[in-house]
């Protein structure tokens, strides 16, 4: 299969624990390469606007508050088929069902705190990674 590209984001509650670079090490061991990083403080309008699909659940709120509560760090990843890859190598969005071996089995710490979100299929990934980054800053 030809190379892919997907969206990655480290959430707040892995830059307040300072285990990105754990995370990323994991990413990488999966065969993920990173081609585009940066460190942001999410404002509500970015927040809102990239959860929007999520927009009529109970949790909304509270997802947003979380995404900017602290620092997050999005991440632009490629490799052989990295949209599902990324999602194996991230385990299951809830914790207590993640896979061993799992980035959300070993730091996650609840559903909504579950340390990365990565994108769910080609259209997301595409429009997440437009989102966040511009051209220029993908280097592949
Ligand atoms: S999934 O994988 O999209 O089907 O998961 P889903 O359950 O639809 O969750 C979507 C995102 O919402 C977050 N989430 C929550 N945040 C706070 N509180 C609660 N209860 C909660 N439930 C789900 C979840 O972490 C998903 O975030 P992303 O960034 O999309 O992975």
């Amino acid at each position: 299969m030809a190379l892919e590209r997907t969206f990655s984001i480290i959430k707040p509650d892995a830059t307040r624990r300072n285990i990105t670079g754990k995370i990323i090490a994991k990413l990488e061991e999966g065969g993920l390469r990173v081609v585009a990083s940066k460190r942001i403080r999410m404002s509500k309008d970015q927040a809102e606007g990239f959860y929007a699909v999520h927009k009529e659940r109970p949790f909304f709120g509270e997802l947003v508050e979380f995404m900017m509560s602290e620092p997050v760090v999005v991440q632009v990843l490629e490799g052989e088929n990295a949209i599902a890859r990324n999602r194996e190598i991230m385990g299951a969005t809830n914790p207590a069902e993640a896979a061993e071996g799992t980035i959300r089995k070993e730091f996650a710490l609840s559903i909504g705190e579950n340390s990365v979100h990565g994108s769910d299929g080609p259209d997301t990934a595409a429009q997440e990674i437009e989102y966040f980054f511009s051209k220029d800053e993908l280097v592949g």
